[in-house]
């Protein structure tokens, strides 16, 4: 009996959630009819949403049902031959049922990385083996002979074996047909891919046993084209599954097709994984056959006059993202907008290499390798209280060469296309506020020389940025223009690979000085300080770029 307002308590909570006798039936759904070519036929298309079992695939029943028929396994190493939703929701189960921890997939080495790397998400561990990546239970030399001879060498071992287990489409029997016979009474197709047989052969079993009227549609991979999940029918052949006397029929879906379509009702809001979109191709490609040879009507219901559908989603679109950019255009697709932001600013930014202005001032006066300690352990005293505690003004021979320190130790001459840097002034002998030497940080000025030969930060070293254009200062918003962040991100990086620049930083990384890097409104700055870091020079911005108003550092 489903629990009370879906609440799982006590220890057997978890447990009871992945009991399907203890839940409501899983929903059906019926599709929009923008996804019904034949609505207007009469018939309605409903999805079985397997989806919503605790561990969101249709192999969580027969996970479960065959766990609990091996109660052996409880103390025994699992395996399986899986790389997908039946291993992982054994892995899944045996843990829920007995804190199973010991759970291993033999997984084809064709599977790409993220597949592995899911299973060992879940605490599973993959061994991979070479060769054909989809083999035939009945190889002699496959996997799955490899596995049943493992398990009569090694008693501690148990094979829940999907492929030839009884309980796997038994599952089915025992929840999915009833569940949908209750659902929906007048059902008369039900459509679903095939892999071991299990769904199809235990949902149909059930189906045929209580309406031997419905028809039932099983939907393969074409030979040699896969959606994953699903097999093609010449390997299917061969299953020992009682299936071939409740299947009427069966269609083959293409790859591509299985995508597009699962990614349709993705977009529609039943979120479904490609072998789901198979299915429902499947479906409609058989309804249109139906249609065109005449024979839709012969299988409308007689109560509601209408031919009621029923297919299976499997699983979630989620862990096949890359392949469905592999197999569908690029126009299927909305286009990214300002991809151009995906060729430059992707490094690291970080607040706290965001000084505020008086959090500058106080930097800029202090030895460098007392904030190294604890970038944010730097005060923010008000800068007027700075400019209160103002060391007297050094003699001018020790300011003109503290000033021209980041030029005199590295011949300092004007990188191609910008104007020339600019270092600080004499003028700031009789104004100076912050002492230079190389233990404090050294500050880089992007403006313009005009600007800067306005109004500096003493000490400071004028590198023009060329791509900070008059047009862009004014407009003052960086990152609301993705072309602008490319041209002086670009810009930025020419500028700090100049042969004088680079050296320059080599010199303040090897006497461990931080960088100031100041501009019109902290934006172009802040670019460039992630870059710093990047290059290891321990860089950093000023809110606001380093002048105007009450808090600038600008004389
Ligand atoms: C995503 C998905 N869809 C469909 C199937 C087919 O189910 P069955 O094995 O019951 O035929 C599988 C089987 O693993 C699957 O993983």
């Amino acid at each position: 009996m489903a629990v009370s307002h879906n609440v799982f308590r006590g220890t057997n909570s978890v447990a009871d959630f992945f009991d399907p006798d203890k839940n409501p039936p899983l929903p059906l759904v019926e599709i929009p009819d923008r996804l019904n070519p034949y609505r207007r036929d009469g018939v309605r298309i409903y999805a079985k949403m397997l989806t919503h079992l605790p561990a969101q695939n249709v192999k969580s029943l027969p996970a479960l049902k065959m766990l609990r028929e091996i109660p052996e396994a409880r103390d025994n190493v699992i395996v399986e031959a899986s790389s997908g939703s039946t291993v992982l929701s054994l892995g899944i189960i045996a843990r829920v049922l007995w804190g199973h921890n010991n759970v291993n997939a033999y997984v084809t080495n064709k599977k790409p990385p993220e597949s592995l790397n899911l299973l060992r998400l879940f605490g599973i561990t993959p061994h991979l083996y070479g060769g054909l990546a989809q083999q035939e239970p009945t190889d002699e030399t496959g996997i799955m002979c490899r596995l049943r001879r493992l398990v009569t060498e090694r008693h501690d071992t148990v094979y829940p074996g999907q492929y030839d287990n009884a309980n796997n489409w038994k599952a089915h029997e025992q929840w999915t047909g009833p569940q949908i016979l209750k659902q929906l009474p007048e059902t008369n197709i039900f459509c679903t891919t095939v892999g071991t047989g299990g769904c199809i052969t235990g949902t149909a079993s059930y189906l045929k046993s209580q309406k031997p009227s419905c028809r039932i549609l099983g939907v393969f991979n074409v030979f040699g084209d896969a959606t994953p999940g699903p097999r093609h029918f010449q390997g299917f052949n061969t299953c020992g599954f009682p299936w071939a006397e409740h299947v009427d029929t069966f269609v083959e879906v293409p790859s591509v097709d299985s995508y597009r379509m699962s990614m349709h009702l993705s977009r529609e809001g039943l979120i479904a994984g490609p072998s789901s979109g198979q299915a429902l191709r499947g479906l409609l490609d058989y309804i249109g056959q139906l249609k065109k040879a005449g024979g839709l009507s012969q299988l409308a219901d007689e109560t509601t006059g209408e031919v009621s559908c029923v297919f299976t989603c499997s699983d979630l679109p989620y862990h096949y993202l890359g392949q469905y950019f592999q197999k569908l255009g690029a126009d299927e697709f909305p286009p990214i907008q300002n991809k151009i932001l995906l060729q430059c600013d992707q490094l690291r930014h970080d607040e706290r290499w965001i000084l505020d202005p008086p959090q500058a001032l106080e930097m800029l006066r202090r030895p460098t390798t007392l904030d190294k300690k604890n970038e944010t352990s730097i005060s923010s005293t008000s800068l007027s209280s700075n400019l209160e505690a103002t060391p007297p003004p050094p003699t001018l021979w020790s300011t003109l060469r503290s000033c021209l320190s980041g030029v005199l130790t590295t011949s300092f001459s004007p990188p191609a296309n910008r104007g020339p840097p600019t270092t600080c002034c004499p003028t700031h002998s009789t104004t100076l506020l912050l002492p230079a030497d190389n233990t404090t940080p050294l500050v880089l000025d992007l403006r313009s020389p005009q600007a800067f030969q306005t109004q500096h930060i003493p000490h400071s070293i004028n590198l023009p940025l060329a791509a900070l254009t008059p047009e862009l200062v004014a407009n003052g918003d960086l990152f609301g223009d993705a072309d602008a962040v490319h041209a002086v991100w670009s810009g930025m990086q020419a500028l700090f690979a100049g042969p004088q620049v680079a050296g320059l930083l080599e010199g303040v990384k090897r006497d461990g000085r931080a960088v100031v890097l100041v501009c019109y409104d902290g934006d172009a700055s802040r670019l460039g300080t992630a870059m710093l870091r990047e290059g290891g020079v321990e860089g950093f911005s000023v809110a606001g770029g380093g002048g105007g108003g009450g808090g600038g550092l600008f004389l």
